[in-house]
């Protein structure tokens, strides 16, 4: 399977997680890893599985996401995608009380999911997030086999 994992990264969180990604698929497929800067260059046509990454910030994607998913072309019909995000695990968002705002917002996962499913994108495996222990990181221990397993349950 031609696989292209896209992902932004702030804090180089979200890189670990998409280099963990692409590493848990590539004994068995051709993948490509590239920052978001790089995709709008990018040929996805022959792409069968596109994964996207974005830190949650302000409940969103990053901007440069959010365009890039924007100016997609229309699927291919062998084409489907996953989403996955990373975001605040919730013992980490303080004060305490904004808990249930943070939860409330949403994270970039499911909005980038919704975009792509408007733009046709039929989504593979399940929505996933990624837990950081701080606005800056680190990952929570185990995160990074965690989304290598994800990694390995969409193929
Ligand atoms: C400006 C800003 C806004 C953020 N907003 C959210 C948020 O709405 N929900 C959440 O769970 N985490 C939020 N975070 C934490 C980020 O998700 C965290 O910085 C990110 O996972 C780190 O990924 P990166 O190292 O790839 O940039 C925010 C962080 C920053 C700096």
């Amino acid at each position: 399977m031609n696989i292209t994992v896209i992902y932004d990264s702030i804090y180089g969180n979200t890189a670990r997680v998409a280099s963990a990604i692409a590493a848990a698929l590539e004994p068995d497929n051709s993948v490509r890893l590239m920052p978001v800067q790089q995709a709008r260059q990018a040929d996805l046509g022959t792409t069968n599985l596109l994964i996207v990454g974005s830190p949650t910030r302000g409940f969103r994607p990053t901007p440069q996401i959010s365009d890039l998913l924007a100016g997609l072309a229309p699927p291919s019909a062998a084409a489907e995608v996953a989403v996955f995000d990373t975001r605040l695990a919730p013992a980490a968002v303080r004060p305490g009380a904004l808990r249930w705002v943070v939860e409330v917002g949403g994270y970039a996962a499911s909005r980038m999911d919704e975009i792509l499913h408007r733009r046709g994108y039929v989504r593979r495996g399940e929505i996933a997030g990624f837990l950081v222990d701080g606005m800056k990181g680190p990952l929570k221990p185990g995160e990074v086999e965690r989304a290598a397993e994800w990694a390995r349950s969409l193929v």
